[in-house]
């Protein structure tokens, strides 16, 4: 019987679900790398407010400074459906992004586990942290990327081989 369900777990492929917040494109490059990668699902959060402009700036990082919660648009993806779930932030005061802190309070229950990165200008520590003591032991993987490794390309290596070690999870 144990051969027949190991032989299972090598036939039927893990189902993982990419999701990710971005409001400048730099989390979605790698969100979009990490799911062809790892032919995974993937979607965009999406919120009912735009956080364009200085507003939208400020904004963002005061609500993710106070840790509030904010108002999501519904997930095309059902999140209990999949093994992994992949979340993407970026790294806003020091924190997850509120729509990311959202997202993990809304459906992170249902998640199985989770691998999670993030990109930032500076440091991801805290954030890390911050998804840590939002979802224990669910978080099975975690990666920072550097904006400016990101967009000339030097994360490159960094990004595919957090995917493979996804992949052979
Ligand atoms: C409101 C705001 C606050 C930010 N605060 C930080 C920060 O505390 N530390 C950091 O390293 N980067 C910070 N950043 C930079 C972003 O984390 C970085 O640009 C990220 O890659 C943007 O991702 P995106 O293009 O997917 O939105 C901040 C960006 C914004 C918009």
């Amino acid at each position: 019987m144990a051969t027949y369900f190991k032989f299972l777990a090598l036939v039927i492929p893990m189902r993982i679900l990419v999701l990710y917040y971005s409001r400048t494109g730099t989390t979605r490059a790698v969100a979009e790398s990490v799911a062809s990668s790892l032919s995974a699902d993937l979607e965009e959060v999406t919120e009912p407010q735009s956080r364009k402009g200085l507003l939208g700036y400020l904004r963002s990082g005061f609500q993710a400074f106070r840790r509030i919660v904010v108002p999501l648009n519904p997930l095309v993806h059902e999140v209990a459906a999949y093994d992994l779930v992949v979340i993407g932030t970026p790294v806003w005061a020091g924190r997850l992004s509120s729509p990311v802190l959202s997202l993990v309070r809304l459906h992170g229950a249902d998640m199985a586990s989770v691998a999670w990165f993030c990109t930032c200008g500076g440091s991801g520590d805290k954030a890390r942290d911050e998804i840590l003591r939002e979802l224990g032991a669910k978080v099975i993987a975690t990666a920072v990327f550097r904006e400016k490794d990101v967009k000339n390309g030097t994360a490159a290596d960094g990004i595919a081989t957090f995917a493979q070690s996804l992949g052979a999870v």
